[in-house]
């Protein structure tokens, strides 16, 4: 008989579905966001929100809830099928097209839910109680996209269930830009480190401090794994940062109670697209990489910024010369 440590502990079910609030305004990207939601907008050639949901099958998860607000139906039609549409490209014969339709409704269950009002994160997280009942879940913000080759949700996952409670990714920002973050303070655990990854207890949260009084600068990123009691401690929390209901502070309240908090800080690949100047980023460094694109992408982007240096540099100075 193996020893008692490998067996699951009873109560432990794997973590199949995850929350996705998808329910603002997108006030930042205006006007492209006026009839198109903001979490369609392309990265390349994919809409941010495909991104998230490939990232939560890929670690498994089977079950994806979409909390959506009025105008943003076209989110679910993304993952839906198009049978008129993939006639069309079946009767041409392009495969590659038709996979590429039909990929996004092969993923997952995708089911949604209305926020009626922005009332704050903890509030879309509360939109999804009666859809995810008792049992832990993914919550996943899009305006972070992890890198396929970076498995953060995964080690999450395997994280809570040998330790159970909530898990949050981690990053180390700046301290000057801490205070657009929730941030925490932390303790070291006896857990493997890896280039990636490292697992550490959570001692203290605070959403969106001021830099001189932040418990550290690592930041919460979007990506959550909860226990079901966070839809009471939701319930209870009263507006805070911001007048709105926070995750954080549910989750301080859980903590409170004796809920453990562990953190996976992380340090691969991330892509923020949660401004326009982010999002630009994003979309080359995503561009760069890919196998179809990148290699003439590359090379005319360094042309392009040969260019812009030439054409920055002063007639008549010597700037540039070797
Ligand atoms: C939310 C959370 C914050 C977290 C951030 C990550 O803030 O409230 O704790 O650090 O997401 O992106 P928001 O970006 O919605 O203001």
């Amino acid at each position: 008989m193996a020893d008692n440590a490998s067996v699951p502990r009873p109560h432990h079910r794997p973590t199949t579905k995850a929350v996705i609030p998808a329910a603002g305004l997108g006030t930042r990207f205006l006007p492209a966001t006026k009839a198109v939601p903001k979490e369609l907008l392309p990265v390349v050639d994919k809409p941010a929100l495909q991104y998230i949901v490939e990232e939560a099958t890929t670690a498994g998860i089977t079950d994806v809830l979409l909390v959506t607000s009025r105008g943003k139906t076209s989110m679910v039609d993304h993952f839906d099928r198009r049978p008129d549409l993939e006639a069309l490209l079946e009767a041409k014969g392009d495969q590659r097209r038709l996979d590429a339709i039909r990929h996004p409704s092969e993923l997952a269950a995708i089911h949604s839910s209305r926020q009626d009002e922005p009332k704050g994160l903890g509030h879309a997280v509360l939109c999804a109680a009666a859809h995810v009942g008792d049992e832990a879940f993914a919550v996943m913000l899009g305006d972070d996209l992890i890198d396929e080759r970076d498995p953060l949700l995964a080690e999450m996952l395997s994280v809570q269930a040998e330790r159970g409670g909530i898990v949050l990714g981690l990053i180390e920002v700046p301290r000057e830009h801490i205070n657009r973050y929730g941030s925490v303070a932390i303790e070291p655990v006896d857990a493997p480190e890896t280039p990636l990854f490292t697992t550490v207890k959570i001692t203290e949260m605070v959403e969106k401090p001021s830099p001189d009084e932040a418990p550290s600068n690592l930041a919460i990123i979007g990506r959550y794994i909860l226990p079901p009691e966070i839809f009471d401690a939701i319930r209870k929390t009263e507006p805070g940062a911001g007048g709105e209901i926070q995750l954080t502070d549910a989750m301080a309240r859980l903590a409170s109670e004796g809920t453990a908090v562990h953190g996976v800080v992380f340090r691969g690949r991330r892509y923020d697209t949660g401004d326009r100047g982010d999002y630009l980023k994003a979309v080359v460094q995503i561009a760069c990489d890919r196998a179809d694109l990148g290699p003439e992408f590359r090379q005319w982007l360094v042309d392009f910024v040969r260019s812009e240096l030439d054409a920055s540099v002063v007639p008549g100075s010597d700037g540039g010369s070797e």
